[in-house]
């Protein structure tokens, strides 16, 4: 389970991104990024957020702290813009909300240099969760407090689109070649050595395990929640074990 908090005030939407994110105030007093469930992308992105966010988080990279958003939306009958209030009419229940890093700043391949070490380590796990959302043009990375954060997880594992062909899909290799972090010298032969070993069933099974059951109901094919954590579980295992072989577009 993540956090539960509910959210007490929308504080602005967030236009940077393509999925308009709000910035919300909850009942524990913090700010969160708050990802609608009732947004065009649907309930997927969430799932693939925390999956991929909380994998991220125990291989030793930095993800803001993810937590759900009960929402009412009876919050977005002030909200002026037509957009924002139409997300947030239709994103009753539980939201996505992540730590909101304040005043952190746009990842910059020329203003801030990163290892060998820690690009080889971003890269393989973007290999791993198949990300395709960490291009030169939207890094999704961002700095704060002098180091590197991890942001926007939704748009991976584009197998869970099509589950009877997700082994296929699976075994594809990644294309790093337009990863923002390619220009670095990223060592993913080290990364896969240092982190493969990490990725077992056991710790998938506590990270697919931190999805929630609302967004996982329903999924055709599978009976229940914890039969489609199963099938988030499987190909990252095999991927994990394998993927630094294939990983195309790098030096
Ligand atoms: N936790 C956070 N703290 C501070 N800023 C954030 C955070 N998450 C996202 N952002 C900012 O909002 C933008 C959009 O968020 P992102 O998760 O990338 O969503 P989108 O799907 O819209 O691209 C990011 O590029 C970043 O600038
Ligand atoms: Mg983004």
């Amino acid at each position: 389970m993540l956090k539960e908090v509910i959210a007490t005030r929308f504080i602005a939407p967030l236009r940077e991104g393509g999925s308009l994110p709000g910035l919300v105030e909850a009942d524990d007093f913090g700010t969160y990024v708050l990802k609608f469930t009732g947004a065009g992308q649907g309930r997927k992105t969430l799932v693939a957020e925390v999956v991929c966010g909380e994998l991220a988080r125990r291989l030793g990279l930095r993800v803001p702290r993810l937590v759900t958003v009960e929402l009412d939306p009876e919050l977005g009958l002030s909200e002026p813009d037509q957009e924002v209030q139409s997300l947030l009419r239709s994103s009753g229940g539980t939201n996505l909300g992540m730590d909101f890093l304040s005043g952190a700043l746009g990842f910059d391949a020329l203003a801030f240099p990163v290892g060998p070490e820690e690009a080889g380590r971003i890269v393989w796990f973007d290999a791993v969760v198949n990300n395709v959302d960490r291009s030169w043009r939207n890094p999704n990375l961002l700095m704060w407090r002098g180091e590197l954060w991890l942001v926007d997880h939704g748009a991976t594992m584009i197998w869970h689109h099509n589950w009877p062909g997700a082994e296929t899909s699976a075994a594809r290799p990644y294309d790093a070649s337009d990863h923002a972090l390619a220009p670095f010298g990223p060592d993913v032969a080290a990364a896969a050595a240092e982190l493969a070993p990490l990725v077992t069933e056991e710790l998938l099974a506590e990270v697919t395990a931190r999805v929630p059951d609302a967004w996982l109901t329903g999924e055709p094919g599978f009976a229940t929640p914890d039969d489609l954590r199963r099938a988030y579980a499987r190909p990252l295992l095999a991927r994990a074990a394998a993927i630094h072989e294939r990983i195309q577009g790098i030096k």
